[in-house]
């Protein structure tokens, strides 16, 4: 499975990581097939001026929960990117059971269901550090990896809905994978950054957005851990050609708290309206390993190059101010 004119399928086509994980495969000669809940929405345009979409994507309007319009768009694709999935704001008010676990683990679901139906060979499906971090179980100052899963019941009594459909959707992956033996793949990415090919604010990028623009009195201290939106793409496109990889894979390059990560910006780019102070947080450094990933061949990038892309990119796309 190595490109050339093979034809594979990415969910979610117009979303942040999928418009990545699109323009890698147009480059690398792949034929793809990009789902879409509306295609004539401006926030997908861009798709259509990736290099060599013009031959090579179609799209097609689908919804998670439509299983024929699934099928419709995964049929004679070899593999699938199973991307599509909801990622609300932090501070989003909504209906968790509708707006999230439904696309989420029955979106999921559907599209193995149209894997399977439709003889694909190879499933890579998006799952999240959400899936993996939320275990207070997990022995204390021990380095996180595949083999921890985030505490459905725990993600519930902290509120961290995000985190529950992540977690419930990839067991969902996994047990759809063991009872019919098709061939799947995790990844779970820390917060993705960097620069945007879509016109629109996704959440992850509003994250680091808000560091820059908010100017809050006091932010949390909190550790959190990045991965470049371009490294990321790139470890999920090696997890779909290389057929050595098998299981979970933790995506994650670098952990740092946000103090350190606004003085790095402030550093970098001192003009922006960044927080006055931060609370002090008595939390440990959160610790990840994406070793399984790295010994696969897996590099990326120091943080300070996704800083100054996605940076230079809000500001050149009119961002700054205005979310
Ligand atoms: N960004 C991060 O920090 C991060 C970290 C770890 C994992 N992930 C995972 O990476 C994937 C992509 O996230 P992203 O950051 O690229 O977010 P994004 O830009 O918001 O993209 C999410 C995509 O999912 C689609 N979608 C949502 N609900 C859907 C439904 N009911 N039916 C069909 N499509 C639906 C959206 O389509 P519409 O445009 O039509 O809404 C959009 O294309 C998700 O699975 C997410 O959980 C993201």
């Amino acid at each position: 499975m190595m490109g050339g004119r093979e034809r594979v399928c990415v969910t979610g086509a117009g979303g942040f990581l999928a418009s990545w994980i699109i323009k890698f495969l147009l480059l690398k000669g792949y034929h793809v097939h990009g789902t879409v809940r509306d295609p004539g929405d401006e926030k997908n345009a861009h798709l259509k001026k990736l290099d060599k979409a013009s031959e090579n994507l179609q799209l097609f309007q689908t919804d998670l929960l439509n299983s024929d319009g699934l099928c419709a768009a995964i049929a004679g694709c070899t593999g699938v990117f199973h991307v599509a999935s909801p990622v609300p704001p932090a501070d989003a008010v909504i209906n968790s059971e509708v707006e999230l676990m439904e696309p989420a683990v029955t979106g999921t679901r559907n599209v193995l269901d149209a894997c399977l139906k439709t003889q694909v060979k190879k499933v890579v499906v998006v799952s999240s550090i959400g899936a993996i971090a939320l275990n207070p179980n997990w022995p204390k100052g021990q380095v996180m990896n595949e083999d921890c899963w985030s505490d459905l019941a725990f993600c519930k009594a902290i509120k961290q809905s995000y985190c529950f459909s992540k977690t419930a959707a990839e067991s969902e992956a996994w047990e759809y994978a063991k009872r019919s033996g098709l061939n799947v793949v995790t990844i779970c990415p820390s917060v993705v950054i960097g620069p945007l090919l879509q016109p629109t604010m996704n959440s992850s990028s509003l994250y680091l957005l808000k560091f820059l623009q908010d100017g809050w009195e006091a932010a949390d201290n909190g550790s959190r851990a990045f991965v470049d939106v371009r490294d990321a793409s790139e470890a999920t496109l090696m997890l779909y050609e290389k057929p050595e990889a098998e299981g979970r894979y933790l995506c994650s390059s670098h952990e740092i708290r946000t103090k350190d990560l606004v003085e790095k910006l402030k550093s970098m780019y001192p003009v922006y309206n960044y927080p006055k102070s931060f609370k002090e947080e008595e939390t440990e450094v959160i610790r990840l390993s994406s070793e399984k990933l790295q010994n696969l061949g897996w590099r990326y990038r120091p943080l300070e190059d996704t800083l100054t892309a996605a940076v230079n990119n809000y500001a050149e796309n009119g961002h700054m101010g205005k979310n």
